[in-house]
């Protein structure tokens, strides 16, 4: 028999709330991979890479694209939405890149129905989600049946019984029924998603033991984990949270291979937080004034942001809410799937640490860190970190395990000198400002982790690796 040394997998997770530029570190350490695969959740992520031709947005697409001879997993930890999926396929191939023979997507993914999208759209308000219909979703996933309808259903059992359409429309028609919408048009519904399955077809991976035979052959594996550890719906703060388990771990349940193959975790942040959706931020600017005012997201949306402020008056202001609108403008902090303002906050590393600790993290990679010149327009002129956490007078070192604990917590603030450089034309460590080497230093002294580099701008080739 002919064996070859097995390959292994590497995770690289968000370390935040989202949105921490995680497809742009993958997208730089793609090409040391054979496949990039995803293990959880669905077309509620939004991954931006900036290219030349433009920016490309993926949901549900595994990062890594522009790599032709990468192939792309998805998980069946995944929920698809059919529709969506054709629609990004479209896309990806619009910039002329194929992803036949490229693109496998499990069997075994649960299908996001129309009624998932409906059931989202009435119930998600309060948390703030994306509307993708993924609480739902996983929650039929977990519920299986009601009565004689099948809410659970996977794109094989679709692909093997037609007859499963009637508990797509059984399903939707008990939603429309209960929410009392009018002029849903149903047949148009099924009709799309029996198209959109058609289409996918080719992409759909039959042999459940797929993506572990391409490991056992020595393939290599990064697993690229959507919205991130605070998000987690086991680890995170319930109901602000997503419905999937997004901790590092939970790439060897819904990413299809063995644990043992697990080689070692990467942690994305960025340097200047942000939140999308509502839920404790300890370290938000301008506190529970900046979550109201987010949540108007109708309102005070990136057009009356931009055509309303202007961002070095902000920065001058007292007030740390007007100092966060002026971040979220200059960062360009607004959602790729909502387009909602994004709540801004200060690097936490407490949290950081925390997170790091929780996913047993082996490297970090800090993105924006450009952005941090920012606060050298500040009235203050200074950095703010969020070094220390006092809970009801004491302090505490982890993320308390309720939401009424954690917004409680006090965060100790610590000022760090600012610098003005110009991140962008700087390649090597050794050439970076004094101040924020000695901010990256302090990051990896309470993290106990070790940076693996840093994001100097928005564009593809605006980093700087630290492994060099
Ligand atoms: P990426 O992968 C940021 C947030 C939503 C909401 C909560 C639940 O781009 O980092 P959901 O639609 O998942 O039920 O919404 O989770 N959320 C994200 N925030 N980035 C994401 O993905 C997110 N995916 C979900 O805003 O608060
Ligand atoms: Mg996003």
């Amino acid at each position: 028999m002919n064996k070859s040394t097995p390959g292994f997998a590497d995770v690289l997770i968000g370390l935040q709330y989202g949105d921490e530029g995680k497809a742009k570190v993958i997208d730089l350490i793609a090409d040391n991979y054979d496949i990039i695969a995803r293990f959880n959740g669905g077309a509620n992520a939004g991954h931006t890479i900036e290219t030349d031709a433009g920016r490309v947005a993926l949901h549900q697409v595994p990062s890594g694209i522009f790599y032709k001879d990468k192939l792309l997993y998805i998980g069946s930890g995944c929920v698809v939405d059919l529709c969506k999926m054709v629609k990004e396929i479209r896309g990806v191939n619009d910039l002329g890149i194929s992803l036949k023979d490229r693109l496998f997507v499990s069997d075994q993914a649960s299908i996001v129905q129309p009624h998932h999208i409906l059931v989202d759209i009435h119930t998600g308000g309060t948390i703030g989600t994306t509307k993708n219909g993924i609480g739902p979703a996983y929650a039929d996933k977990a519920l299986r049946m009601d009565d004689d309808r099948l809410l659970n259903i996977k794109i094989g059992d679709l692909l093997d019984d037609p007859n499963l359409f009637d508990s797509v429309r059984k399903n939707l028609e008990t939603a429309i029924k209960r929410y009392g919408e009018k002029n849903y048009n149903v047949e148009q519904a099924l009709t799309d998603m029996h198209d959109a399955l058609e289409s996918l077809t080719p992409y759909i991976q039959r042999d459940t033991l797929f993506l572990q035979k391409q490991v056992e052959q020595g393939k290599t594996v990064l697993f690229e984990g959507a919205q991130s550890s605070m998000l987690d719906v086991t680890r995170g703060l319930v109901p602000f949270v997503t419905s999937s388990n997004t901790v590092a771990s939970a790439a060897f349940v819904g990413g299809d291979i063995p644990v043992k193959f697990h080689r070692k975790t990467i942690g994305v942040a960025k340097a200047i937080m942000s939140r999308v959706g509502n839920g404790p931020f300890t370290s938000e600017l301008g506190g529970d004034a900046s979550e109201q005012y987010c949540m108007e997201s109708d309102i005070h949306n990136k057009d009356y942001e931009h055509t309303t402020f202007n961002t070095d008056t902000l920065l001058q202001s007292d007030k740390p809410l007007d100092v966060g609108i002026a971040l979220r403008m200059l960062g360009n902090e607004y959602g790729t799937v909502t387009k909602r303002p994004r709540r801004i906050g200060t690097l936490d590393l407490v949290q950081l640490a925390f997170v790091a600790k929780l996913n047993g993290i082996d490297e970090i990679f800090l993105n924006k860190c450009d952005l941090l010149v920012d606060f050298a327009k500040t009235k203050a002129a200074t950095i703010p970190l969020v070094t220390g956490y006092t809970l009801d007078g004491k302090s505490i070192d982890y993320i308390p395990g309720s939401n009424a604990a954690y917004r409680r917590v006090v965060p100790v603030t610590h000022q760090v000198a600012a610098f003005s450089e110009d991140l962008r034309i700087i390649k090597q460590k050794k050439d970076l400002p004094k101040a924020l080497l000695a901010l990256l230093k302090k990051i990896e002294n309470q993290t106990g982790t070790a940076l693996l580099g840093i994001g100097t701008g928005a564009k593809r080739d605006e980093y700087v690796l630290f492994t060099e």
